[in-house]
């Protein structure tokens, strides 16, 4: 028996402003609502741009909506002359739960390697924020390697220098699955779900495997959602454009099996 609640997490990416990130957070509570939804059967967990956090913290918090914040990014340092970064001190104290870190488009366009992933791990966990650590291979690795050599070394090495028993959501994303419509099936996403948990347990230990959750992302959609989620070592899902429209993400977090 799978005993992890589900988590069901919106990466906005460069999307919404703080005023629109507030209507949005608003639409899907009550549409959650009005649907009987049963608040804790599911975790829910929206990742704004930085600038959107503050606004959609106080939100959450005057209208009590049990939605956990997450961040997109942040700095492998706590305070200094880094210009332009923002620091997992700063998420902590705006009630940030969980961050994002080693997104394919960040390892793509912003040059993040292995190392500053393992490093953005270790800032996280310092401020007591649970990494969302992303792994995931393009189409040349898939071809080359197959589906899940090149996210497991991802992993294994994001994982390497942390301690036993630390809290961590890990988010399999395959490259070619992003954004272009054509999601992985559900088979190969179980496939490579089960072989990142034997990382989580190899290097966490085997009862932390046993809690932590693990992620599908990519062209995530109300009409797929279920067969992810009937894949045992499927968790959730880490959705990008599906969760910027509000009727398709309730529908989503309101997948049956
Ligand atoms: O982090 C989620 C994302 O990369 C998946 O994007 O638009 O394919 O759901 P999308």
């Amino acid at each position: 028996v799978n005993a992890r609640t589900p988590l069901i997490a919106g990466n906005w990416k460069l999307n919404l402003d703080h005023l629109q990130a507030v209507a949005l957070v608003q639409k899907l509570h009550w549409a959650l609502k009005d649907a009987g939804h049963e608040e804790g059967s599911v975790d829910v967990a929206v990742f704004p741009p930085f600038t959107d956090l503050r606004s959609v913290q106080t939100l959450l918090d005057a209208d009590k909506i049990p939605f956990l914040l997450g961040a997109q990014d942040l700095s492998t340092h706590d305070d200094g002359a880094y210009t332009g970064e923002i620091s997992g001190a700063f998420l902590k104290r705006l009630n940030v739960a969980q961050v994002i870190i080693g997104h394919s488009e960040r390892r793509e366009y912003h040059a993040e390697t292995d190392e500053v992933v393992a490093a953005k791990v270790q800032a996280a966990l310092r401020h007591g924020l649970v990494p969302v650590i992303c792994v995931g291979e393009t189409s040349e690795d898939l071809e080359k390697h197959g589906a899940s050599a090149v996210p497991v070394g991802q992993l294994e090495k994001a994982l390497a220098d942390v301690p036993a028993g630390a809290d961590v959501v890990v988010a399999y994303e395959p490259v070619w699955a992003i954004g272009s419509g054509q999601a992985a099936t559900p088979q190969q996403a179980q496939e490579v779900a089960a072989k990142l948990r034997e990382v989580v347990a190899a290097t966490l230990g085997a009862d932390t495997a046993a809690k932590t959750r693990v992620l599908y992302g990519g062209s995530v959609k109300s009409s797929n959602i279920a067969s992810f989620m009937r894949e045992p070592d499927v968790d959730g899902a880490l959705v990008g454009g599906a969760s910027l429209k509000v009727d398709e993400f309730a529908a989503i977090i309101r997948f049956q099996k």
